[in-house]
């Protein structure tokens, strides 16, 4: 028997592509592969990319600058890049660093064996294709390996909203989602493995509208349906767009106990008239209204939000209407980031704002963030919380794990292994975790 070629995957971006590396090394466990945590003992080097921003991208590029000397050492290493850099720019990588064998588009996973065997006798293999075959169908087989108790599964994918500045409806086309029935078979298979708490994932989750049994289902019969499976305790879903927070899913909200307490709904800005310039399709207006509606349904939900800051033609004014929005909602976590240019997007032809101005925007949104993040972890010391153990602390008999609310907590003295759901209650607030104890 030949020794399995080793494989190792760095992976950049957002909790698809950490789904999606999953199902390469899967994919690529079928040709002989193991994984590896040692980027200089692999046989194949795989990057999991990023587009969302000009950092992300360039990212890609020196890494691969770094990687590029192993090759002198193992003859036969290949380097492989994925995601969305890869969609975005597919031969223009090989152009810029010939060390590249393969490029592959995220819509084309189920390809790899075959681009993988082509590398294998020493060509190149790109794929960038968005295939009419459904990809999920293809990349079924998995190992039934134990996994750890939170995973992550993909309901939905791609965009066809066409907000100004992203650049992910090109990236991972258009809006897909996956039939009832197989999310209902990988869930059941997942917690056949150990899993307790799926989180569904979709560029735009919300508007899943996968077929059910009946017909098409919503993403909150989707929940529904889940909640049903026995051994899956929590269940939560992200990213949602405010436009597609249906009645139904807003009412799982409060009748689904399995549905976590936590929802994350980026506005981007608080200003109409950026949010009219992003192609947003909502106002700030609007999407305070539907934060009042879930709140009515969940009262102690925790919410997030992505925030854009210097945005083409954002004014001072804008911006206050920003800050103001984040003051009325209150967030528990917030992800804001500086406008970044991406070719190909409809903003990326609009007069920049002055970086210095939008610096300054940036670091005054996220102290106000802070702020409240602070406050609302503050307000959890005494309150009892359920936390799933996902691992050992740093401390001895410490356990640390996810509350409903998503807060990262230790657990001290824990009576609980890896996979326990426990009643602890909340008696320090640090800044980035909560430390608990048994009741
Ligand atoms: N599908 C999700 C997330 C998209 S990317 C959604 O619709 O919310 C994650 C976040 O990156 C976005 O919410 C946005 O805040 C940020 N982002 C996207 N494009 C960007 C750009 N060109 N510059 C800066 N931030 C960007
Ligand atoms: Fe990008 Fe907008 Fe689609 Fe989100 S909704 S992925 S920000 S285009
Ligand atoms: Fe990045 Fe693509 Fe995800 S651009 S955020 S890896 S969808």
């Amino acid at each position: 028997m030949t020794a399995p070629k080793k494989l190792f995957i760095k992976t950049y971006g957002c909790q698809m592509n950490v789904y999606d590396s999953e199902r390469m090394a899967e994919a690529l466990g079928g040709q002989g592969y193991v994984e590896t945590q040692d980027a200089g003992d692999a046989d194949m080097i795989l990057l999991n990319t990023c587009h969302i921003r000009e950092k992300a991208a360039e990212k890609v590029y020196s890494e691969l600058g770094r990687l590029k000397p192993l090759k002198a050492l193992n003859p036969d290493l290949k380097i492989a890049v994925a995601g969305c850099v890869a969609q975005a720019e597919g031969e223009e990588i090989m152009r810029r660093q010939p060390a590249v064998d393969l490029v592959v588009g995220p819509q084309s996973y189920h390809r790899l064996p075959e681009m993988e065997a082509k590398i294998r006798r020493g060509e190149t293999a790109l794929d960038t294709d968005f295939p009419q075959e459904d990809k999920f169908e293809h990349l079924k087989a998995r190992p039934k390996a134990r996994r750890a108790p939170a995973a992550f599964l993909t309901v939905q994918e791609g965009c066809d909203k066409f907000c100004a500045f992203c650049v992910v409806p090109y990236t991972r086309g258009a809006e897909v989602s996956r039939p009832a029935a197989r999310v209902l078979e990988e869930a059941r298979d997942l917690v056949e493995r150990g899993v307790r708490e799926v989180t569904l994932l979709g560029q735009n989750v919300n508007a899943y509208h996968g077929a059910g049994p009946k017909g098409d289902m919503t993403l909150a019969g989707l929940i529904r349906e889940l909640a049903k499976v026995d051994g899956l305790e929590r269940i939560r879903y992200t990213t949602s767009h405010p436009n597609d927070m249906d009645d139904a899913l807003i009412a799982a909200h409060a009748e689904v106990p399995e549905l976590m307490p936590y929802l994350h709904l980026p506005v981007q800005s608080g200003s109409d008239h950026i949010l009219k310039r992003m192609n947003r399709n909502h106002t700030a207006e609007s999407y305070l209204r539907v934060i009042e509606r879930i709140r009515a349904a969940r009262p102690d939900i925790v919410l997030s939000g992505d925030f854009i800051v210097g945005f083409p033609e954002e004014s001072d004014a804008d911006f206050d209407a920003t800050m103001d929005l984040v003051r009325e909602v209150k967030y528990g976590y917030a992800y804001s980031f500086k406008y970044s240019t991406r070719p190909g997007t409809p903003a990326a032809e609009r007069a920049l704002v002055d970086p210095a101005v939008a610096d300054d925007r940036l670091q005054r949104l996220q102290a106000l963030i802070t702020t409240h993040q602070r406050e609302i972890q503050g307000s959890m010391v005494g309150r009892d919380v359920s936390v799933l153990v996902e691992r050992k602390g740093r401390e001895p008999g410490q356990m640390l794990g996810k509350s409903e609310y998503l807060h990262a907590v230790h657990i001290d003295q824990a009576q609980a292994e890896v996979g326990d759901i426990v009643q602890v209650r909340i008696v320090e607030a640090l800044t980035n975790s909560l430390t608990a104890r048994h009741r």
